[in-house]
C-alpha cells in the first residue's frame, strides 16, 4: 500500500478539477490517497474586487504568505508521494501555497518524493523556479513538475482570465473569445500522468530523484514568454518592497501605492511586449544560449536539462 497525499488550494475549482483527473488511476486499493486542501488564515474572495486583486501583490512578491489552519495531517506523517496542486499569483506561487510552506506541516515533505502540478494563465516560470527552491529548503525530493495552462492565444487569456477573476464568468465572450480557464480535453489528459505512476508503484519506494513522468509531455516552455517574463520579475520586487513598506495587506496606508502599481501596469505590459521583442531581435545570437539553457531549466526536473549546469539568464 502506498500512501499519496495530494495538497491543493483553488479558488475556481481549475486546480481542484486538474489534481482530480491528475490522480484517477491512482484511485486503487494499492495506493491510499489522503486530500488536503489548504485553508489560509486570510480570506481570499473569489470573484475578487478589483483593489483586493492589486493588494496582494507585494506579500505574493516579498514571500509574506498568511498562516494556515492546521491540515488533517500532521508534519511527521510519512508519505510515499505529495503532490502539490497550486496556482500562479503575480508571478509567484499563490499566497496560501506560499503558507502552507512556511507552515511547520511542510515538514510533511521532507525526505519525500513530490510532484507540482501548476495551473494558470500562461505565466508560470518564476513560481515554478520558486517552488523548486521551497521544496528544496524542506528537504523534499521534486521528481517531476506538470504545468497546465489556460485556453485561448495570450491576447484572448489577458481579457478571459481577468474577467473570469474579476467577475466569476467563464463562459466565451464577445463571439469571438474562448471560455475562460483550462479546456476541459486538457484537465481530462492530465489522468495520463497518474496512469504512469499508477503503473510503477514500486519506484515510489526508492529514494532517488528519478522523474517519472518522462517522456508524456508534462511541461511546454514557449522561449517567447521568458524575456517578458523575467523583466516582470525584477520589475516587480522593488514595486512589492516599496509598497509593503506603505503598510500591510488591508491596510489605508498603502491605497495609493497600490492604485499607482495597478494603473501603470497597464501600461508597462505593452512596453515589456515590444522591449522584450526588440531585445530578442536585437541581441538573439548573445542570449541564445543562456534563454535555451534556462529553458531546460524550466524543464526540470521532467525535462532532459541537467540542472547543475543552468543558470537564471540575468545572472
Ligand atoms: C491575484 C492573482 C494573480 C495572478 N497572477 C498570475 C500570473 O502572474 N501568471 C499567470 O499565469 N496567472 C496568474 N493568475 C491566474 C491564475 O493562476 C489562474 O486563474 C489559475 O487557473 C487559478 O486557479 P484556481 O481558480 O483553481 O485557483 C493570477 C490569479 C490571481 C487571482
Amino acid at each position: 500500500m502506498k500512501r499519496v497525499l495530494v495538497v491543493y488550494y483553488s479558488q475556481s475549482g481549475d486546480v481542484t478539477r486538474a489534481a482530480e483527473s491528475f490522480t484517477r488511476y491512482l484511485n486503487t486499493p494499492e495506493v491510499e490517497l489522503n486530500w488536503e486542501c489548504i485553508k489560509p488564515k486570510v480570506d481570499y474572495p473569489s470573484p475578487w474586487s478589483l483593489y483586493k486583486f492589486f493588494d496582494v501583490f507585494p506579500e505574493c512578491v516579498n514571500q509574506e504568505p498568511p498562516e494556515i489552519y492546521p491540515p488533517k495531517f500532521s508534519g511527521d506523517e510519512k508519505f510515499d508521494l505529495v503532490i502539490i496542486g497550486y496556482q500562479v499569483w503575480f508571478l509567484a506561487p499563490s499566497l496560501p501555497i506560499q503558507g502552507f510552506f512556511k507552515s511547520k506541516y511542510a515538514k510533511v515533505l521532507k525526505g519525500t518524493k513530490v510532484i507540482t502540478l501548476v495551473v494558470c494563465r500562461n505565466m508560470w516560470h518564476s513560481a515554478s523556479e520558486t517552488i523548486k527552491k521551497m521544496i528544496a529548503e524542506v528537504g523534499g525530493i521534486h521528481i517531476d513538475n506538470v504545468v497546465l495552462t489556460h485556453q485561448g492565444s495570450p491576447l484572448a487569456t489577458f481579457v478571459t482570465t481577468p474577467r473570469l477573476l474579476l467577475t466569476g464568468k467563464k463562459n466565451r465572450f464577445l463571439g469571438f473569445l474562448p471560455a475562460a480557464g483550462v479546456r476541459d480535453e486538457d484537465i481530462s489528459a492530465l489522468s495520463r500522468f497518474g496512469k504512469r505512476l499508477a503503473n510503477n508503484l514500486a519506484a515510489l519506494s526508492n529514494s532517488s530523484p528519478q522523474p517519472m513522468l518522462k517522456g508524456l509531455g508534462a511541461v511546454e516552455v514557449n522561449q517567447r514568454y521568458v524575456i517578458p517574463e523575467v523583466i516582470g520579475w525584477v520589475v516587480y520586487r522593488p514595486w512589492a518592497k516599496i509598497a509593503r513598506f506603505f503598510g500591510k495587506q488591508g491596510s489605508w496606508s498603502r491605497i495609493p501605492i497600490i492604485c499607482i502599481f495597478a494603473v501603470q501596469l497597464v501600461f508597462a505590459i505593452p512596453i515589456v511586449l515590444i522591449v522584450s521583442t526588440a531585445v530578442q531581435l536585437l541581441f538573439a545570437p548573445l542570449i541564445h544560449k543562456k534563454i535555451a539553457s534556462y529553458v531546460e531549466l524550466l524543464k526540470a526536473p521532467s525535462g532532459v536539462g541537467e540542472k547543475s549546469t543552468i543558470t537564471h539568464p540575468l545572472k
